[in-house]
């Protein structure tokens, strides 16, 4: 059973033919909320809105460990996490789609390990390549069995928000070699690795990050929510095709 983890703009999965929803507990407290269960495109799949079903909990207080915990308890087999970014690099528009392969971590102050406390001793997992080879390739091929066209790779840098970052701060993340900036892909791909849950994510670019549009110089909310209304269609394409192969 396929897991979806679905962001701003995705808090629903519409054509997804609801089947029943479970609230599961963990030793790590709530989940975002009760998990969602249907199938698409005829393939069993669990469905949980990150940010809850009235997007309430903002990036940096998302219980990270209780929904990755929550979906392997389910017996989830991976999950693709959909995730709106702004972009870095100038050929990621607003409305692109990218299927990042590399991670760089400036989160602070948030749970993103289940080996800690007193009956878990420490591990240290192997993260060179924090994306599921094998489920990037399978979104890849479903992009394009869906006819979508997506960006294959970018480095992913994850900022703690909820603000939005400044200019400066934009430069040094490309400096740093990134591509696309979010708030929500840490500590998710890690603890997704701990509990060796294929993990990929698509993202979906909402805005030029911060200082990197030609016209504005603050970035325009209203035309955000456009973006994602229409860039989440495409995005409900691919994953039905992904569902269908
Ligand atoms: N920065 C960080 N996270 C985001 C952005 C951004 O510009 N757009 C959507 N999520």
């Amino acid at each position: 059973m396929l897991a979806i983890i679905g962001g701003s703009g995705l808090t629903q999965l519409s054509t997804l033919e609801i089947t029943h929803r479970e609230v599961v507990r963990t030793p790590y407290g709530e989940p975002s909320g009760a998990l969602t269960f249907g199938e698409l495109s005829c393939t069993p799949v669990v469905f949980l809105a990150r940010h809850g079903y009235g997007h309430t909990i903002p990036p940096h207080q998302v219980n990270y460990r209780a929904n990755l915990w929550a979906l392997k308890q389910v017996k989830a087999s991976a999950v693709v996490s959909v995730a709106s970014v702004g972009g870095i690099r100038t050929d990621f528009a607003p409305g692109t789609l990218v299927i990042p392969h590399q991670i760089i971590d400036y989160t602070w102050g948030r749970k993103s390990t289940f080996f800690e406390g007193a009956e878990e001793s420490v591990r240290h997992i192997d993260f060179t390549e924090p994306y599921d080879a094998k489920l990037r390739q399978r979104l890849l091929a479903a992009a394009a069995a869906a006819g979508e066209h997506v960006f294959d790779g970018g480095v992913y840098a994850a900022t703690q928000g909820p603000r939005l970052e400044t200019a400066a701060e934009i430069n040094r993340l490309e400096r740093d070699g990134a591509d696309l900036v979010g708030m929500t892909g840490m500590p998710e791909a890690a603890l997704a690795r701990e509990l060796e849950l294929p993990y990929a994510a698509l993202s979906v670019v909402a805005n030029y990050a911060a200082g990197r549009s030609a016209s504005e110089h603050a970035i325009q909310f209203d035309s955000i929510e456009l973006v994602l209304q229409e860039a989440m269609i495409r995005v409900r394409c691919v994953l039905e095709h992904l569902c269908k192969a």
